[in-house]
């Protein structure tokens, strides 16, 4: 867990900052000496008490996603975000920048982003956050030098305000207001949503909630108030799924809440070898109109 990030986080008990982690330490203590656990893998969990009604990812869901995002067919959204960030952080003239990757999940991309960084020159700190322990074990795992926390993003975040130089929202819950807080003003908010084609050559067989039409122009008016987009990107990734693949690709979404893993690959022993297929995605950069 890396200091400078660290820094950057506010107890949500009291407000107040916390004491640095001591190396290998089982828990962190804000100034006013609430503690919270610093789990085996790494990860820090803040939300305790209540806890949140929203039921997270399994750890079969999380491992399908990792299966897939490992073998490398979204490759190129991870390059041509790593590249929208460089590119952001070679702008500013600040050298302590901060990443938060919210919903980060098991933290493929911020990996690849902060891999690409570091090539780069920059170093960035980093902040990733969900919900799913199952997800944040495998990326407290790939990203060690992040802070990464469980926490509800339609909560108050745990973070400072104006301390963000980037927020990466990749297919992950938008909370427009406390995004806009953490921002710096020259900040910028990278969305990665689904185009409405997004799979549709496999989306019957492998369960997928349909994804009904173009919802750019529902985006940028969720985060009017905060928000103005400034930058927009398509991109069309042509793949050759294997059944494992799609099996995958099933799971890992939202059809995986209700589906049974043997279920899914029952219904995919038809699929050939290699069926083709093309992931489809806009990357939506959004600038916070107010400073306040
Ligand atoms: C579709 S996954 C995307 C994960 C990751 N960004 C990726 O693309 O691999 C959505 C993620 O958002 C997380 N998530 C959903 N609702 C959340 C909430 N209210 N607070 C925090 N995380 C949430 C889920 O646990 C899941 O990891
Ligand atoms: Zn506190």
């Amino acid at each position: 867990m890396e200091i400078t990030a660290v820094n950057a986080l506010l107890c949500p008990h009291c407000g107040q900052g916390f004491h640095a982690p001591e190396q290998g330490g089982s828990s962190m203590t804000c100034l006013a000496g609430h503690s919270f656990d610093i789990a085996r893998q790494g990860y820090l969990n803040l939300l305790t008490g209540s806890g949140t009604k929203f039921v997270p990812d399994s750890s079969e869901m999380v491992a399908a996603r990792d299966s897939f995002l490992d073998a490398g067919h979204y490759q190129r959204l991870a390059d041509a975000l790593a590249e929208k960030v460089t590119a952001h952080l070679r702008r500013g003239s600040e050298d302590a920048t901060l990443i938060v990757d919210a919903g980060t999940g098991t933290g493929w991309y911020l990996q690849e982003v902060l891999a690409a960084t570091a090539k780069a020159g920059q170093s960035p700190a980093a902040v990733g956050m969900d919900i799913s322990k199952f997800a944040l074990r495998r990326a407290a795992r790939r990203n060690p030098d992040a802070v990464n926390i469980v926490w509800d993003l339609w909560r108050e975040l745990p973070l400072g305000a104006k301390l963000a130089d980037v927020v990466l929202v990749i297919f992950a819950p938008r909370n427009a207001s406390e995004f806009a807080r953490i921002l710096k003003p020259g900040g910028t908010l990278l969305i990665v949503t689904p185009l409405p084609q997004h799979l549709g050559e496999i989306a019957a067989d492998a369960g997928l909630l349909g994804i009904q039409d173009d919802k750019e122009a529902a985006l940028v008016q969720s985060l009017a108030e905060d928000f103005e987009l400034v930058d927009s990107t398509e991109l069309l990734l042509p793949l050759e799924l294997s059944p494992t693949d799609v099996a995958h690709v099933a799971f890992m979404g939202p059809a995986g809440h209700h589906a049974k893993a043997e279920d899914l690959a029952q219904r995919l022993t038809h699929l050939p070898q290699k069926t083709p297929a093309t992931a489809a995605f806009r990357i939506s950069a959004f600038s916070p109109r107010r400073s306040s």
